[in-house]
This record gives structure tokens, C-alpha cells and sequence, in this order.
């Protein structure tokens, strides 16, 4: 019997988490593979880390690399570094990497440079703003992998565009979408959530569940700068004259508006949720205001109304096939976007654009895709 091959999956920050939940799942169903899980320490609090590996059923990571937060340039080098390590001690044959976050192409990066083969999940989403960091982290992530798995048909193009060759190209969907399907139930039956923020009307009528937004803000173009956080800040104010906005915070976020002494009252703010809350808080919400990447797609699959609070995105299909609308980051066209919806009268009637069809493949068999293409074309000699 050939000997199994060592693949390192690494995670670095909450959007990871529930990508590599159901590759580690296949890839250890395939029984072809030595799996070393990385953990790499970019998020670290509890609410934005262990609560996800504890409710997706993630094992424990056999490696933290610990390097906690930095400057884009000190916790890239820290991740580097400290991965490179662990590549010279342990070996492998495929490094899998996820997303676009600091630690993705980091680890992309150390792997490439000792001739260890690269997977990058979620490959080709372009927003075409070299302002965004992680616009940074896709295309070099790309330009250093051997398998490139997509979600959606834009990044595929993109790539071809690019000059990658077709064979390391391949449409497989959506692994996060993957981990939505298998637990969206699950977040029905154990999330008490909605409880917990509703206790007097659902205590009159259980299963009249009042309308109410939910909002995520955590992009440094939009956190980080008085003028914009503030202007994004007020426009869910005013949304929330009409319904109850749900804020759950990121430290980012949280750190900033207490350093500029920005209000949020009328918002009801409240600490990061773990994934089984904030799916059930998505499944039922009247809209979603985020400036999120995984969120816009979670809202598409889920057929909720989403505002994307941004200029741009890598995710163009949540608008041409999903429930997605680009409004950008000004307060008049925030509001309008938000009365739009609210428009629409009863619950039943709210979508925007119910999707006639999820994008192609986020069936909830990515990761069974990925596997399999590496069972078949995995070999211990350079792809490329
Ligand atoms: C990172 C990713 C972003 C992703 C986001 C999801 C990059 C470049 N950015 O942004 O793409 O959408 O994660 O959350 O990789 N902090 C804590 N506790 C933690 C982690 C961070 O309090 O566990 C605070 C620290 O003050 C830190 C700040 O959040 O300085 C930012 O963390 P960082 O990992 O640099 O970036 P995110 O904004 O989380």
C-alpha cells in the first residue's frame, strides 16, 4: 500500500474556521492522507476562535503558532516564519490554505518557497481594489498554488485572465456553504439566540419572531477612520428607528469606536456570536447590513436580503444569481437601500431577489470535490 500523504490544513481567523470544517471531514474520510491541523493564532479570542472549532466539531490543532495580532507586516513575517518552522520539522506534501486572510498567505508563501505543493480554497475572487488587504492576499496566494479551488465562475475567469493554466483550475463551489447546509439545522434546534434577544415577545407567541436587521462591520477601510465609521455608524441608527438592528461587535470594531468616542445608541450591540447563533440570527432576520465577504454569500444561500456596505466585491455572483446588493458606504443610499426592503410589506414578501437558483455547486459537496480531486491527482511530484 503506498504510504499516505502529509497534508497541513491551516486556519487562521474566524472566516477560516468553518471552510475547513468540512475538509477536514473528507479528507479524513478519504483515508489517503496524514492530516497535520495548523492553527495560526491570528484570532485568538475565544468568541473569535475556539467556539467555532467546539460547535463545528474541528479537533483540536496538533500546532498554534500563537502569533496573535501585529501590523499586516509583522503578522505575516510571524506566521512565516513560525510555519516555516513547522514545515522543516514535520515535512509534507500539500500545504491547503483558505480565504484570504493574513495567515493564508503566509502559509502559501512559506510552502511555496520550499517546493511543497499549495491548495488554495476559495481561489479567484477579485475586487480589483488594491486598497483592500486582502485583494493582496488573493492574488499572491494564487500566484504561488498549484490547485486553485473556486466558487463561483468569476474566478475562474479571472484566473484565466491571469494566465493560469486550465489544469490547475477547479470549479468545485463552496465549502462555507457546505458547513451552512449541515448546520442549519442544527442551529435551529440548539441556538437560543433569538431567545435571548426577544425574551418578552417570543415569550407572549413562541413562533412570532419580530423583524429585526442584523449588521457586521469589521473592514479596516471602514472601521478604522473617524469620518466613515461614523457615517456607517449613523445610517444604522436610522435604520434602526424602523426595526431593531442586532450588532454583534468585532474587537476591531469595538476598539474603534471607543477610541473616537462614536455612539451607537439605539443599536443593539452585542459581543461576537458563535456560528450556530449568528446562523440562526441570519436565517431569520427581515436583512443583513454587512461588509463581511463570507456573509454576502451565507445571506445568498440562506435567500435573506443583504446590503453590502462596501464599494465593490470579489463575490459578484451573490448579486447576479443571489439576494446581494452593493450600496456602498454612504448614509442616504444605506437608508433608501434599507426602506427598500422594509418596503416590500410581510416577511413572506421581503427578498429582494430571491435566488431562482444558488450558484452553481454550493450544494453542500465542495469539499467532497476538493478530496476527490486530490485523491486523483495528487502525486508526490510538482503539479507545476
Ligand atoms: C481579519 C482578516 C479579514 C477577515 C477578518 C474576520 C486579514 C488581513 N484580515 O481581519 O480579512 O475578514 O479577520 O474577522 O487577515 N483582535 C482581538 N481578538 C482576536 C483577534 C483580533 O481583539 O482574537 C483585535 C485586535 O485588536 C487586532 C484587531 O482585532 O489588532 C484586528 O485583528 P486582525 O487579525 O489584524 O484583523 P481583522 O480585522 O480581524
Amino acid at each position: 500500500m503506498p504510504a499516505k500523504k502529509r497534508i497541513i490544513l491551516v486556519a487562521g481567523a474566524r472566516p477560516n474556521f468553518m471552510k475547513i470544517a468540512p475538509l477536514f471531514k473528507e479528507l479524513n474520510k478519504a483515508g489517503h492522507f496524514t492530516i497535520t491541523l495548523v492553527h495560526t493564532g491570528q484570532h485568538y479570542d475565544k468568541k473569535l476562535s475556539k467556539v467555532f472549532f467546539d460547535e463545528l466539531k474541528i479537533p483540536k490543532p496538533d500546532i498554534n503558532l500563537g502569533v496573535g495580532s501585529g501590523s499586516h507586516a509583522q503578522q505575516t513575517a510571524q506566521v512565516l516564519e513560525k510555519f516555516d518552522a513547522v514545515l522543516e520539522k514535520r515535512g509534507a506534501e500539500l500545504v491547503i490554505v483558505v480565504g484570504d486572510v493574513n495567515s493564508t498567505i503566509a502559509c502559501a508563501l512559506a510552502a511555496a518557497k520550499r517546493g511543497i505543493m499549495v491548495a488554495h480554497v476559495e481561489a479567484g475572487l477579485r475586487s480589483f481594489d488594491w486598497t483592500m488587504p486582502e485583494e493582496i492576499n488573493r492574488v499572491v496566494t494564487d500566484s504561488v498554488s498549484d490547485f486553485l479551488f473556486c466558487t463561483e465562475e468569476s474566478a475562474i475567469e479571472n484566473l484565466k485572465k491571469e494566465g493560469v493554466p486550465d489544469e490547475r483550475i477547479h470549479f468545485v463551489g463552496n465549502v462555507m456553504i457546505d458547513t451552512l447546509l449541515a448546520n442549519k439545522k442544527i442551529a435551529q434546534s440548539k441556538s437560543k439566540i433569538l431567545n435571548e434577544l426577544f425574551k418578552d415577545q417570543l415569550k407572549a407567541d413562541k413562533k412570532n419572531i419580530p423583524d429585526y436587521a442584523v449588521a457586521t462591520l469589521h473592514r479596516a477601510s471602514n472601521v478604522d477612520e473617524k469620518g466613515q465609521l461614523s457615517q456607517l455608524i449613523s445610517a444604522l441608527r436610522e435604520v434602526s428607528k424602523f426595526l431593531p438592528v442586532i450588532f454583534p461587535i468585532h474587537p476591531r470594531t469595538k476598539n474603534n469606536l471607543e477610541r473616537l468616542n462614536i455612539s451607537t445608541q439605539g443599536l443593539k450591540v452585542i459581543e461576537p456570536l458563535g456560528y450556530l447563533d449568528f446562523l440562526q440570527l441570519m436565517s431569520n432576520a427581515r436583512m443583513v447590513l454587512t461588509d463581511s465577504g463570507g456573509i454576502q454569500e451565507e445571506t445568498t444561500a440562506l435567500g435573506i436580503p443583504c446590503l453590502t456596505l462596501r464599494e465593490n466585491t470579489e463575490r459578484p455572483a451573490t448579486i447576479a444569481e443571489g439576494t446581494n446588493s452593493l450600496v456602498g458606504t454612504g448614509k442616504v443610499a444605506i437608508i433608501r437601500a434599507a426602506a427598500k426592503i422594509l418596503a416590500k410589506g410581510s416577511k413572506a414578501g421581503v427578498k429582494l431577489k430571491a435566488p431562482a437558483r444558488l450558484p452553481q455547486f454550493w450544494d453542500g459537496k465542495a469539499a467532497a470535490r476538493i478530496v476527490k480531486i486530490l485523491c486523483n491527482k495528487f502525486s508526490s511530484k510538482k503539479a507545476r
